[in-house]
């Protein structure tokens, strides 16, 4: 994290190549309101103003700060919560350098994506990470079908889906003590204003954008102002132990439960099963080809039918 920190504050003119050697011997928290000054102007597609404005949240975007250009902006997310800002804090950021998708791959997250993290302290038990996990996806879903998309489907964990290709990626990164969290990073990834041309050619049969779906350019600001009211409700009904209901939202948009798919387990223990649901913890219930459930935790879900 120090490295890319420091490579923020170089790019922006905040720190000059011959201070590296003082920057050695500083505490990295030192930069703290360099990175905040950076992170409060307006880039030309993403304004913190237009979204704060009637942004009748509590804690959810409070305080937004936004970038040019970031490694990641679960980095820098996790650098400002490390380094004492509040509950709900928003990182958004035009363009990613070095995003982090799920399962340790990378994320393409060139001009025209929305790419943000919100900063957590919810101060639950570990065991109810997926849990938020799958609330973000509902969340997400919830803002697409408020602009115009019809049925956006969510694939466990927390990839959404319009007519089966990819739109948007989840990644929340958690720090715990003694089995309690003490701070969750969740890095959402929509692929907002974006071509087809502007991904890798083998990702361009799965993956789709809103402005391709919605056949016009969507108002980043609105999106975002719109995903973070959805995001604290649903938020809210997480810590008022609504569980039951976020499962209930989740598995309304299910696009996996009913499938045959492949689980990619631990220790190369792949098998194929039937999804038959999703448990109360948020893991996913898979029936194997001799009639055992199992539960899926973590781990790659590969749809084969
Ligand atoms: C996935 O693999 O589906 C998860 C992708 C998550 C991407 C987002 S973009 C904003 C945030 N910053 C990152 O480095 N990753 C997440």
């Amino acid at each position: 994290m120090r490295e890319e920190i420091v490579k923020l504050l170089k790019k922006e003119g905040k720190l000059s190549e011959d201070a590296i050697d003082e920057i050695k011997q500083v505490n990295l928290g030192d930069f703290v309101n360099l990175v905040k000054e950076i992170g409060k102007k307006e880039t030309e597609y993403i304004n913190a103003s237009e979204i704060s404005k009637d942004l009748d949240t509590k804690y959810i975007g409070k305080e937004i700060f936004v970038f040019n250009e970031v490694s990641s902006t679960n980095t820098v997310a996790r650098f400002l919560s490390d380094n004492g800002v509040e509950n709900g804090t928003v990182v958004i950021s035009e363009k990613q350098t070095n995003a982090r998708g799920r399962s340790g791959k990378s994320w393409e997250s060139p001009l025209g994506g929305i790419w943000l993290s919100i900063i957590l302290t919810p101060d639950v038990d570990h065991s109810k990470l997926p849990l938020i996990t799958l609330a973000t996806g509902v969340a997400v879903a919830k803002t697409l079908e408020k602009s115009g998309v019809k049925n956006p489907e969510i694939k466990w964990p927390n990839d959404i889906m319009i007519g089966g290709k990819k739109v948007c990626g989840i990644l929340t990164e958690a720090t715990a003590k003694f089995n309690t969290i003490e701070n969750v990073i969740i890095g959402v990834g929509i692929d907002s204003n974006l071509n087809i041309g502007d991904f890798p050619k083998e990702m361009q049969d799965g993956t789709t954008t809103l402005s391709i779906e919605l056949q016009e350019k969507v108002q980043e600001n609105e999106l975002i102002k719109l995903f973070l009211k959805e995001f604290e409700e649903i938020s809210e009904l997480f810590n008022h132990e609504g569980y039951e209901e976020i499962l209930k939202e989740w598995r309304k948009r299910s696009y996996s439960i009913g499938k045959i798919v492949e689980v990619r387990a631990p220790f190369n223990k792949n098998y194929d099963g039937y999804v038959v649901g999703i448990g109360k913890e948020g893991a996913l219930i898979v029936e194997k080809i001799d009639g055992t459930l199992e539960k899926v935790i973590s781990g790659e879900c590969i749809i084969k039918n």
